[in-house]
Order: C-alpha cells, then sequence, then structure tokens
C-alpha cells in the first residue's frame, strides 16, 4: 500500500503530561503530535527515562490515574495549589488522541474500558507484575473476552486461549494452561502476554519494551512472535524500546524522543541509514547491530562512540535544544532557544535549529 493512501488510526496531537515531585514539574510528555496508519509498525525509541511509558500511558488515557497514584502531590502541601495558578504548567495530561475519529480524550473511564482491552491493547514493561499469580494462565489469557463480551461461552473461551497460545508457540499449552505463572519462565510470560494482547483481534498492539528483561535467544525469539503478529494479523504496532537493533526489525517509521519531545520523526530505512538529528545519530552509532547492517547495506565501516554524557533529569531540562549539553554540534543559539519541530521534508519531521547543515562524520 502507498502511504498516502493509509489513513491514520491513531493521532496524538500536542500531548504533555507532566508529573509532580518535590523536585518541581516533571515534563514526561512535552508536545509531541505524531500518527500511527492502518497497518503500520511505528517505533518509538529514546534512551531510559525519555517518557515513552508515560506517552503510553497517555493514549491509553491511564496517565492522570497513575500520576495521581505515584506523584503523592497530597504529601506536599501547596504543591498542588502551586501548579494551579498556571494552567500552562501543571501536572496531568494536556492535549488530544484520537482513534479513527472517536476524541479519546473526551471519553470518560467507562467508554475508554470498551476501547482500550479491545481496540487497543497494551503488552506492558515489566513482566513480574504483569501477570496475576494467583489465577490460571488460561484464565487471564481469556480474560480480555470475558470483560467484553460477557455472554461467551466457556468452550469457546477455552478454544480461544488455546489458539492465541498455540499461537504464540507456548509449549504444551493444552496440558499447561490451567498452571498458575509460576510455573512459567520469563520469555513464557512474555509470550502469554502478547496472546493476551491479541485474543479481543484489537486494531493497535502498543508493546511496551517487550524484551527488554529477556536473555538475548528469547529476545531473539520474542522478535519473530512479534514479526508474526505484524505479518499475520492486520494489526497496527507501536513497539517501544531503548533498543535500536529491536526498533530496526519491524518498524515502518521511527518517533525518536529525548527528554519527553519527539527530535525526529520519519522512514525506518532513511532514520537507520541517514539520520539527521544529531541525537538520532548517537543512538545509531550506540549500536553495533545497526552499525553492522548500515555498513552492510554500503555505509562506512563503523565507528562505535555512542553518546557522551546523561540524559537529563526531566524535573530540570536543560534551556534550549534539550540535547544541546551532549551535542557535537552545538552552538550559541542551541543553548537560548529550543527548535522548533518541523516538517523538512513530505513526511520527515525534525527538532534541530541545524538541520541541513550538519553532515555525519
Ligand atoms: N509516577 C511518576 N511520578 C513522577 N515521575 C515519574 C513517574 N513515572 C515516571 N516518572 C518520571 O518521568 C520520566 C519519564 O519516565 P518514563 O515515561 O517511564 O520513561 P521511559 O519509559 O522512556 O523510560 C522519568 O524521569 C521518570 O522518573
Ligand atoms: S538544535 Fe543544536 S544542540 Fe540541538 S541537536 Fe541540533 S545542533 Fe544539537
Ligand atoms: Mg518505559
Amino acid at each position: 500500500m502507498n502511504m498516502s493512501e493509509k489513513k491514520p488510526l491513531l493521532r496524538v496531537e500536542n500531548v504533555r503530561a507532566y508529573y509532580a515531585s518535590k523536585k518541581g514539574l516533571v515534563r514526561a510528555v512535552d508536545d509531541v503530535s505524531f500518527e500511527i496508519n492502518e497497518g503500520e509498525c511505528i517505533g518509538l525509541l529514546g534512551e531510559s527515562g525519555c517518557g515513552k511509558s508515560s506517552l503510553l500511558l497517555t493514549i491509553t488515557g491511564l496517565f492522570n490515574r497513575v500520576a495521581k497514584f505515584y506523584a503523592g502531590t497530597s504529601n506536599v502541601p501547596g504543591l498542588v495549589k502551586k501548579f494551579e495558578e498556571n494552567a500552562e504548567e501543571r501536572p496531568g495530561m494536556q492535549g488530544r488522541v484520537f482513534y479513527r475519529d472517536i476524541e479519546l480524550t473526551a471519553l470518560d473511564e467507562e467508554e475508554l474500558t470498551k476501547i482500550r482491552g479491545k481496540e487497543i491493547s497494551i503488552i506492558p514493561q515489566g513482566l513480574a507484575h504483569a501477570l496475576n499469580p494467583q489465577f490460571s494462565i488460561g484464565m487471564q489469557t481469556g480474560e480480555p473476552l470475558e470483560i467484553h463480551d460477557e455472554d461467551i461461552r466457556l468452550i469457546e473461551m477455552r478454544k480461544r486461549v488455546l489458539e492465541f497460545l498455540n499461537l504464540v508457540s507456548l509449549a504444551d499449552a493444552k496440558a499447561r494452561f490451567v498452571l498458575d505463572p509460576s510455573n512459567f519462565s520469563g520469555g513464557e510470560a512474555q509470550r502469554i502476554l502478547i496472546a493476551m494482547a491479541l485474543i479481543s483481534a484489537p486494531h493497535l498492539v502498543i508493546a511496551d519494551e517487550p524484551t527488554s528483561a529477556l536473555d538475548v535467544t528469547i529476545q531473539r525469539q520474542i522478535m519473530n512472535v512479534l514479526r508474526m503478529v505484524r505479518d499475520e494479523f492486520d494489526v497496527s504496532i507501536l513497539l517501544i524500546s531503548h533498543d535500536a537493533g529491536v526498533i530496526a526489525e519491524m518498524a515502518d517509521r521511527v518517533a525518536v524522543m529525548y527528554a519527553g519531545k519527539l527530535m525526529e520523526f520519519g522512514d525506518a530505512v532513511q532514520m537507520f541509514h541517514q539520520p539527521s538529528h544529531p541525537y538520532t545519530m548517537g543512538l545509531m552509532s550506540s549500536f553495533p547491530t545497526i552499525a553492522m547492517m548500515r555498513m552492510k547495506a554500503g555505509g562506512k565501516k563503523p565507528r562505535l562512540r555512542g553518546i557522551r554524557g546523561e540524559p537529563p533529569d526531566l524535573a530540570s531540562v536543560p534551556e534550549g535544544c534539550p540535547f544541546h549539553p551532549r551535542c557535537d554540534y552545538a552552538i550559541d543559539i542551541c543553548r537560548i532557544e529550543i527548535p522548533e519541530y518541523r516538517e523538512v521534508e513530505q513526511g520527515h519531521w525534525i527538532r534541530c535549529h541545524r538541520y541541513g547543515e550538519i553532515k555525519e562524520e
């Protein structure tokens, strides 16, 4: 399908999501906009702590709930009141998210529940707490069906559960689906979570760091399962990872996030072979698999060096371009003025003062 014929399935518009903390506002998502088209896989790439999981929470309508629960604002007298005086700069989520023509950000919790887990499903980050230790994995896998179709017959549910557990190649699914999660390895738990995310036939699957808790061999197997999902199902995928290698394997388009902001967004092949943003260049040069891939495609011999320094604390993001303290190309304006996020070519967005001036060495 031609890219221009594709219809957007999800649209994220100027989303901000701030936590309150004793150090001040944590700007975890800061004016993020992008679209996911039907049938495509978008890779969301950025170092740990840049706001990827918070962005996921804003898409699924869970941000305010989680932020309230964790932020402990009530323990800090006057903190909420202080923020309330400034409408732009306050904790919570702002901006709009659309699923097809439905504005998710305008729905109440009950309406959202009909979409979350059915139309949009999530493979959560962190396996440890994702499965309930008290229930059989078969029952848990079938739960999304039960929530959205109360009349589903037990026998039919069992059949569907087995079908999906087999699909993700869970060994001995038929014999083991009555067992509780303690009987399964990390890689198996991840397969079960993928089956659970697919069973209600969603249109969008969001996978948050689906391989990061697993060892290399198991990572490979899980990537194969996800690729099967992409190829066999009519779904869009938002694949979230700090690992450019994982994103490179699947994404059609890539969004690069830094300090709560999108820095570059565009076609995956272009971004991996000719990244334009200094941060993207740095990410690509940090991963041996990407460097080798580029060399095979006729690029230069990889000179791995990664990115110097550490990502900022999101409660005190540097003035100007948030990447400037780590950027080899920074000039005076970078320290003062935040670059605009602009479309520099059709479908290619970038946030850098020096786009077009700099070439990767
Ligand atoms: N519940 C919370 N309360 C306050 N700060 C949070 C909370 N959750 C995450 N953060 C902060 O928000 C920033 C982004 O975190 P997160 O979205 O988890 O990033 P990522 O998924 O990219 O690692 C981090 O600085 C993190 O410390
Ligand atoms: S705006 Fe300046 S500091 Fe930021 S990435 Fe571009 S060159 Fe580097
Ligand atoms: Mg995360």
